[in-house]
């Protein structure tokens, strides 16, 4: 596949995709958004490819949705078009881990990308924000809904309201990203984090990202309930067997599906 606006790239099981509109601090428009669709889908029906990283330059993840392709549109462009719609939802439906390595400016539609990814690593530059307030429009891409569940309500309503920035420091205080590292270490311990589960059993993998997500979706009842049957799935495959008795008989698990 030929794309403009990304990079992708695999190191042995693990796909990375780099946001590649350097110009515009990788705004996202919406050739970039659906490039990056068809990126996703494809590594997710890739059997070579076990977790994805998503990132973007040392400046920017992406400093939000492209202003100037946005700044002329009408209601109807927006809520008939693709903007939004077919191409920002692709990324929910990867089965597939997500990472998202993110040094620079991570705003508005940038924050909220990486809200869609699983967990979030920062390098120590990354700045995090939802400024839409301040173009007199609002986060459209789950940024009122995902940020409040991410860092509380109030941490939430500030940033929303107010449109300022956090520092990496503040967004892993306050639950949004996983893991800081320096700048020059971000891809180095992004990679380490796929590669790790890329060893893992892609069954146990694909049923824990299922059943994490489902804790959003749902009743705490229901989302147990849930996690319950993927437990006990998991005793349906060959790997379950090879992880427990490889721990058994002290000597590391060779799992199939991985
Ligand atoms: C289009 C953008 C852009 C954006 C930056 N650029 N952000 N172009 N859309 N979101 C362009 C600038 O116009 C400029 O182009 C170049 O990138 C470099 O940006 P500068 O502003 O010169 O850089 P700097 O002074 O370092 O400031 C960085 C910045 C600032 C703080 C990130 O660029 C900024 O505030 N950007 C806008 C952030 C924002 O409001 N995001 C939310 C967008 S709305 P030229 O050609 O002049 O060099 C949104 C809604 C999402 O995301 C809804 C769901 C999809």
């Amino acid at each position: 596949m030929n794309f403009e606006c990304i990079i992708v790239e695999t190191k042995e099981k693990v796909g990375v995709i780099t946001l590649n509109r350097p110009k515009a601090l990788n705004a996202l428009n919406d050739q970039l958004m659906s490039e990056l669709g068809q990126a996703l889908t494809a590594f997710d029906h890739d059997d070579a490819i076990h977790c994805i990283i998503l990132t973007g330059s040392e400046k920017a993840f992406a400093a939000g949705a492209d202003i100037a392709s946005m700044v002329d549109y009408t209601f109807m462009d927006t809520y008939k078009g693709n903007f939004i719609t077919r191409n920002w939802e692709t990324i929910r439906t990867i089965r597939k881990p997500v990472i998202a390595a993110v040094a620079g400016y991570a705003l508005g539609g940038g924050c909220e990308l990486t809200m869609m990814c699983d967990f979030i690593i920062a390098a120590d530059n990354a700045k995090f924000g939802q400024p839409e307030i301040k173009l007199a429009t609002i986060p459209g891409a789950g940024g009122t809904q995902r940020l409040p569940r991410a860092i509380s309500k109030s941490k939430a309503m500030d940033m929303c309201l107010t449109g300022r920035m956090m520092d990496a420091a503040e967004a892993e205080r306050a639950g949004l990203v996983s893991r800081i590292v320096p700048l020059e270490m971000l891809m180095e311990e992004a990679l380490s984090a796929a590669n790790t589960i890329a060893s893992m059993s892609l069954p146990a993998v694909l049923m824990i990202k299922e059943s994490v997500n489902r804790s959003y979706e749902t009743t705490l009842a229901e989302g147990v309930h849930f996690e319950r049957r993927m437990f006990q799935a998991t005793f349906g495959t060959e790997d379950q067997k090879e992880g427990m008795r490889a721990f058994l008989e002290k000597r590391p698990a060779e799992f199939k599906h991985r």
